[in-house]
């Protein structure tokens, strides 16, 4: 018997680094860019082994092995009762680039959650798929807010704000449905510059330190621009959700988290038509995003190209 299943990539569209701090962010996924995992029955004594071709990984889960997906395994075995530890082989694809600020890590990881519970019979709502993914990037990772593992889970543009902990105890983030009002499309250029998240998380968190009241003012801004940003997406109000966008550029600019890579790309879609640009993700390289209407989509996708990006996206939002 062989199981597999896949999750999506991700984009942020407005709110990275600030849903950090408990302010809200928009999230969209997408569809087309996919991560695979496929889980197969193992000759018997052979325990877990997992191959990840595109990273050239092989390796086998062993009591001491601390790969994040490693605990997520053990995680997700414990919460389908699979016990003694099966013999299995596992294997994960993707095409989403890794550090790119696509949500690499959190896709492979709902897409491995989720063909391990097919192999065993089960199905997991998205809310657990997510939960399991949270807590085995958790201690890799740092601080993450949880919205690239929510938004990779449940497969829908998402309004996200952080769940609280509270003495101990973790209460659920807000997840609710982001309303389109009017589809719109985007432009997505890769830098080809990689960027693991957690190391901008980690640099924003510093600066937070040293200068709490500054920083605690941009991230408010910046969740101010994310209720502006689905008010634009309820009215179809492409015009004002552009404004927002760039706005909210200048605000990660000013946490630190933009590149020369990142800033060419986004002149050259702002200089070729795009009604808004932005980095989106971690930031410090990897993917921006560029809104466009009809008219000035392939002129952004070709500008995207000549200004050095290593890969273009185009996709329409519903
Ligand atoms: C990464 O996709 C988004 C960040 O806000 C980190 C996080 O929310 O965990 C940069």
């Amino acid at each position: 018997m062989i199981a597999s299943a896949s999750a999506p990539g991700k984009v942020i569209l407005c709110g990275e680094h600030a849903v950090v701090y408990g302010q809200p962010a928009i999230a969209l996924p997408l569809s087309d860019v996919r991560a695979v995992a496929q889980v197969e029955g193992a000759p018997p004594s052979m325990g877990i082994e997992v191959v990840a071709p595109d990273v050239s990984e092989q390796w086998q889960l062993t009591p001491e092995q601390q790969h994040p997906l490693a605990l997520l395994i053990r995680l997700t075995l414990a919460r389908l009762a699979v016990a003694p530890l099966p013999d299995l082989h596992i294997s994960l694809r993707s095409a989403i680039p890794i550090a790119s600020g696509m949500g690499s890590g959190a896709a492979i990881g709902a897409a491995l959650v989720k063909a391990l519970a097919a192999y065993f019979g089960a199905q997991l709502p998205p809310a657990e798929v997510s939960q399991l993914v949270y807590e085995s990037e958790r201690g890799f990772h740092g601080t993450p807010s949880g919205i690239d593992n929510s938004v990779v889970s449940y497969e829908q543009a998402m309004w996200f704000v952080r769940g609280a902990a509270l003495t101990g105890q973790t209460t659920p983030p807000v997840i609710e449905p982001v309303t389109v009002g009017v589809p719109f499309s985007l432009v997505i250029g890769d830098t080809g510059v990689r960027a693991p998240t957690r190391v901008t998380v980690a640099r924003v968190r510093e600066r937070w330190e040293a200068e709490k009241e500054l920083y605690s003012t941009w991230f408010a801004e910046i969740g101010r621009l994310a209720t502006q940003a689905r008010e634009a997406l309820l009215q179809g109000d492409v015009a004002l959700l552009g404004t927002a966008l760039n706005r909210n550029q200048k605000l990660l600019q000013q946490l630190g988290v933009s590149s020369p890579e990142l800033e060419r790309l986004i002149v050259a879609a702002r200089s070729s038509g795009a009604l808004g640009a932005k980095l989106s993700g971690g930031g410090g390289g990897g993917i921006m995003l560029a809104l466009v209407d009809d008219v000035a989509r392939p002129l952004v996708a070709r500008a995207l190209h000549d200004a050095g990006a290593t890969r273009v996206i185009e996709t329409v939002v519903h």
